[in-house]
């Protein structure tokens, strides 16, 4: 028997160019920076992790059970309007995090920077609601920008290909695969 979430793999499979990065090396990153946020944050820092929707929504399941201090989760969704539609490049909050930011430790999650756009119009309007602290832990940068913007936490250099799965898309598809690779 074929279950349609083996259909729609080998489908991908075939429209994926190369893995660039496999599960079993994701899951070791994702270990790492676990580890490694665990022992950043004291337990009364009330740690909040803010996760940007859609694309972060896989790794940050895995990143946050991997994270062994206490902590609360929300999202946002943030839409940046893209070269054309207007003129001012600006980010809009689709869904705006209903928990106060003010005297938290935040800790946005991110799937890929690019040209880091979208967290330079973010991270200062996030900044104005006065947390403890403000960082971002991004799976994926791909070192574009003219002057990078570097989060405290990275998990891959990436390459310069449009890269797909793992919670990032292409036109909405390919978000449920467990590995990371680029499009033909
Ligand atoms: P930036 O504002 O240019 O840094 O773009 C960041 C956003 O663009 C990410 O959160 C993704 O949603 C999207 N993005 C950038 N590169 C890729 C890619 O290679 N694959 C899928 N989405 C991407
Ligand atoms: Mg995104």
């Amino acid at each position: 028997m074929t279950s349609v979430a083996a259909r729609d793999r080998r489908l991908a499979d075939r429209a994926v160019r190369r893995v660039a990065f496999t599960a079993e090396e994701l899951g070791d990153r994702v270990r790492a920076l676990g580890t490694e946020i665990s022992a950043a944050y004291r337990p009364e820092d009330r740690l909040l992790v803010i996760g940007l929707l859609k694309g972060s929504f896989i790794f940050l399941a895995d990143l946050v059970r991997e994270i062994t201090i206490p902590l609360q989760v929300d999202f946002l969704v943030a839409a940046s309007y893209g070269a054309g539609t207007t003129s001012s490049g600006d980010v809009r909050l689709l869904y705006d995090p209903s928990t106060s930011l003010a005297g938290r430790a935040v800790l946005i999650v991110e799937d890929i920077i690019d040209s880091g756009t979208t967290l330079k119009k973010l991270l200062p309007r996030l900044q104005a609601r006065a947390p403890a602290s403000l960082e971002v832990c991004a799976l994926l940068h791909k070192r574009l920008g003219t002057d990078h913007l570097e989060p405290r936490w990275v998990g891959f250099n990436a390459p310069n290909e449009f890269l797909v799965g793992y919670g990032l898309d292409h036109a909405e598809d390919f978000r449920h695969l467990p590995y990371i690779a680029s499009l033909e």
